[in-house]
């Protein structure tokens, strides 16, 4: 047992490194994951939802987009295969989840694309075209609104954001605390009990 929780800065469980097989939009991805970093066995069904559900980038999309809480990368790699023209900056507090992203977007051919940071380390004047995020909602709703205040003010004045949340642990409520905050949110899908949130400004 250690304390260790996917949210973890430098988790102390030994890594065990192993691969995570999934496909989406007709493409397949074999990622390199490991222990101490979230759903490190799987895709995790929320973000195979997003992924099935959300708009995924065209392939003519430029500029910066952004994955919150990128884990092993698995929204990161599919954003930069989705957009070869765009780059993606993938952002997470867990250095474990940054090494994995970082070499998978090496296996999907994207590393010249992919900028992997800690969240201090984000250049302040870029924002996004993009925005997504499986967000880590374990880590409490203060913190979670307060990752959300950082980084969805970032969003380009036409660009758009997807998110997802388990309905069971608070995907309406963090529906309704984003139209609170001035947000325009759709919910465009509800699968297996996710919700897949679509936010602009
Ligand atoms: C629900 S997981 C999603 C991981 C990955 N995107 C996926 O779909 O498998 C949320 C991620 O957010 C990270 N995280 C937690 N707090 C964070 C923060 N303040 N800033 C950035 N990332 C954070 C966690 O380390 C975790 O990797």
């Amino acid at each position: 047992m250690t304390g260790d929780h996917y949210f973890t800065a430098e988790p102390s469980t030994a890594a065990n490194p192993r691969e995570v097989e999934f496909s989406v939009a007709g493409r397949d991805y074999a990622l390199a994951s490991s222990a101490g970093v979230f759903s490190a066995a799987r895709l995790d069904p929320g973000t195979a939802v997003l992924l099935r559900k959300a708009d995924l980038p065209a392939a003519g999309t430029t500029g910066a987009l952004l994955d919150v809480g990128c884990g092993f990368g698995p929204i990161t790699c599919v954003l930069a295969t989705s957009a070869p023209s765009a780059t993606v900056w993938a952002v997470d507090v867990n250095a474990r989840a940054r090494e994995l992203t970082e070499a998978n977007a090496a296996r999907v051919g994207a590393a010249d694309r992919v900028r992997v940071a800690a969240p201090d380390d984000v250049p302040a004047d870029l924002t996004f075209a993009q925005i997504w995020s499986n967000p880590p909602i374990r880590v409490g709703k203060d913190e979670l609104h307060q990752l959300l205040l950082r980084w969805l003010p970032r969003l380009a004045p036409d660009g758009v954001a997807w998110l997802v949340a388990a309905r069971y642990l608070g995907g309406d409520s963090l529906h309704r605390w984003l139209a609170e905050q001035g947000w325009q949110v759709g919910r465009t899908a509800s699968q297996k009990g996710y919700r897949v949130l679509r936010v602009t400004r």
